[in-house]
Parts: C-alpha cells; sequence; structure tokens
C-alpha cells in the first residue's frame, strides 16, 4: 500500500486496477499515509490557507427530476421559492461586510432566471463589488447563455458531473443526459470559466470502481475546482430508505483528488459537516482547502433541503462566518479572505 501511494504522489495518477486495490485495500494506517502525503501536496500549494465563499442559495424551484435530490421537480412536498434581486444583492451586501470576496449563486435548474435576469444580477453585483469573484451553479445551460454569464462578469461555474459512471448516471438522472453534463463541463472551459466538476460518494448502486472512472474524468477534464461530498438520504425522495456515504471514504476521495490534481481548489462541504459534526474540519485535515458558508436569508434556508440534516439552516451569515473560522483554526488552518482564484486561472 505504501508504495502504491508513494507511486500516487510521484505520478499524480495510477492504473485503473491500482487504484481499485487502493481502494478496495486500504487499512487505517495505509489511510493516514495517505493522508500525511496529500496534506503535504496541499501546503506546498496553498499553505494552511483555507478560501471561504460565501453562498447564496437563489432558488428552490427545479425542473429536473435527481433520483436523490430533496428539491426534484417530482417531489410535491418541497418548499420552493426565489429570492428577489433585491434579498441576493442583501446577501452578497451582508457577505462583503463580514469579509467574503466570492458570491457562490446557486440554484435548482429554474427557467424564471433567464439569462438577462442572470446577467443583471452578474452585473449588479460586479458593478458594486468589481473587487469580488462569482461562481454561477445554476445547472445545464447553452453555450451562448454560458457566454453571456462570463461577458457579463461571472468567473467559475461549478457543475457536478455527479458520477462518472453512465450506466450509474442515467439510473439517477431520469431526464438528462451524461454525454450533454460533460459537453457542458467543456465548453464552460473553453469559454474561460474556472469550472468546478465533482461527484457524490455513495450513491445508492456506486461500486468502488464507479469512484474510479471519476477520478480518472477528474484526470482527464483538469478542473480548476472539485466539490464532492457524501450522498445523504431525503426523506421524499425514491432514495429515502437508502444509507448516506461514509466520511472515511470521503475524505480517503478527497485526498486521492488533492494528490492528483495537486492545486485544485477543493471544498470541504456542507453535506460532509451534515453528516459528521466534525465533518469540515476532518475534509480539511484530509486536503480539502475551501470552505462555502451559507448567505441565503435565515428564512429560506430550510427550504433549500437537498438531503434531510443539513446544517446551519437556522444560523445567520455572521453565526457561520465566526463558527467556520473557529472551524478552520481547530484544524490547524487559517482563514483567507481573498477571491482565492486557482493558481493556473487568469481571465
Ligand atoms: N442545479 C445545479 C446543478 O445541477 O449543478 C446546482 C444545484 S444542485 C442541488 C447542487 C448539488 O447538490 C448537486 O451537484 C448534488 O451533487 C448535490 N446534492 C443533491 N442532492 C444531494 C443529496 N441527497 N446528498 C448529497 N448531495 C446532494
Ligand atoms: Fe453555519 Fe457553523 S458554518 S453554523
Amino acid at each position: 500500500m505504501i508504495q502504491l501511494i508513494d507511486k500516487l504522489v510521484k505520478n499524480q495518477m495510477l492504473s485503473t486496477e491500482e487504484f481499485l486495490n487502493l481502494l478496495e485495500n486500504l487499512d487505517e494506517s495505509s489511510k493516514a499515509y495517505l493522508v500525511e502525503q496529500s496534506v503535504k501536496v496541499r501546503k506546498e500549494n496553498y499553505g494552511d490557507k483555507v478560501y471561504m465563499r460565501g453562498l447564496v442559495e437563489i432558488s428552490s424551484y427545479c425542473k429536473q427530476n435527481c433520483i436523490y435530490c430533496g428539491i426534484r421537480f417530482g417531489n410535491e412536498k418541497a418548499e420552493r421559492y426565489r429570492l428577489t434581486e433585491d434579498q441576493i444583492m442583501s446577501a452578497c451586501d451582508e457577505g462583503y461586510r463580514l469579509g467574503y470576496r466570492t458570491y457562490v449563486l446557486q440554484g435548482g435548474e429554474d427557467d424564471y432566471f433567464t439569462d438577462e435576469r442572470v446577467v443583471d444580477l452578474v452585473k449588479m453585483i460586479k458593478g458594486k463589488y468589481p473587487d469580488t469573484r462569482i461562481t454561477l451553479s445554476l445547472g445545464e445551460r447553452s453555450r451562448e447563455s454560458y457566454q453571456k454569464y462570463y461577458d457579463a462578469g461571472a468567473d467559475r461555474y461549478l457543475l457536478r458531473h455527479e458520477t462518472a459512471s453512465r450506466e450509474l448516471y442515467r439510473k439517477i438522472h431520469p431526464m438528462m443526459s451524461y454525454d450533454n453534463r460533460l459537453e457542458c463541463l467543456k465548453i464552460l472551459k473553453e469559454i474561460g470559466f474556472q469550472v468546478g466538476a465533482g461527484f457524490m460518494v455513495g450513491i445508492p448502486g456506486q461500486e468502488l470502481s464507479d469512484l474510479v472512472k471519476d477520478l480518472e474524468l477528474l484526470k482527464e477534464l483538469k478542473p480548476h475546482m472539485v466539490g464532492i461530498g457524501p450522498f445523504i438520504p431525503h426523506k421524499d425522495t425514491p432514495f429515502k430508505n437508502f444509507e448516506s456515504g461514509t466520511l472515511e471514504l470521503t475524505e480517503t476521495m478527497l485526498a486521492i483528488i488533492r494528490l492528483i490534481l495537486p492545486d485544485v481548489l477543493l471544498p470541504a462541504t456542507t453535506s460532509l459537516g451534515s453528516l459528521d459534526p466534525k465533518g469540515r474540519e476532518r475534509g480539511l485535515k484530509a486536503g480539502a482547502n475551501v470552505v462555502m458558508p451559507n448567505l441565503s436569508p435565515t428564512e429560506v434556508r430550510e427550504k433549500y433541503a437537498l438531503y434531510d440534516g443539513k446544517i446551519c439552516t437556522g444560523d445567520e451569515a455572521a453565526h457561520c462566518r465566526r463558527c467556520i473560522e473557529g472551524r478552520i483554526n481547530s484544524a490547524g488552518y487559517q482563514v483567507d479572505m481573498s477571491v482565492g482564484d486557482n493558481k493556473n486561472w487568469e481571465r
């Protein structure tokens, strides 16, 4: 195992069989070694900095029907809301006061947010705060739409590929196409965005060999950011009776991703924090270097329920800001409030 991990560090990649061997046979002491190597690489690239992103959940309307997701179209019990332009601006204002210099506008695939509305939002925020970065995470759109957002001033786009297994992708995304998802990622990169791909760990039906495919896809795509987190069931979805992904396997995947993409921006996600009270700290200690505290107005937070037990739904933005700083420090890292671009990106 140790030899295999050394090879991974050296080559920043392993073969399919070697990855599978690693995932199947990693025991406690070899996992500790893997994580140690990941932290070393993370420190070489980013020191002890953790970048902060303010997350604004702009809409819980969604036209897609992803089997696992609490705000899927088919969930009639989901409470729907969309933020007004004023609410979004107030969330960014509050974020700016608290020191955030990146705003992540995320939502379900909601046609209310037309290109014109998205462009207006981006221009409004960038007009007021030119020293910030805007990340969009609004799902699949056309090349023309993505280009308009980039031209308006959006800098980054998060679109997890969710799983690199075609078969599993088809099962959990009834109305969607894997090829189109990948095409969107390719287009976003061509346009010039800092792009975030990523996947869930522990999706019902997912095998370790599927996770190897995720690693291979990431290595090929070379995204600037990778968002991974455990699958967690939501009570009003077809996956309600399945187990969550585990913290341990998520840590392992974070550590391997850090080793195959040394300078990637890698969040310790809210889902990891929701799975375990120390989940985000454990993610940081396994190689993650980004956190995304919530800036959404408290009155809507519970409605953006992607899975059960989501943390921070009752907390004010200022509370989260303090809380997360404490967690980062306790994990042995330092908050960095700069825009925190990927080292290899320039507009
Ligand atoms: N609509 C946009 C998209 O498709 O990229 C962004 C919103 S989507 C709700 C954000 C992410 O939530 C997805 O990429 C997915 O990985 C994650 N997610 C949804 N349901 C989840 C669940 N039950 N457990 C863990 N993560 C989940
Ligand atoms: Fe929101 Fe800790 S980050 S309460």
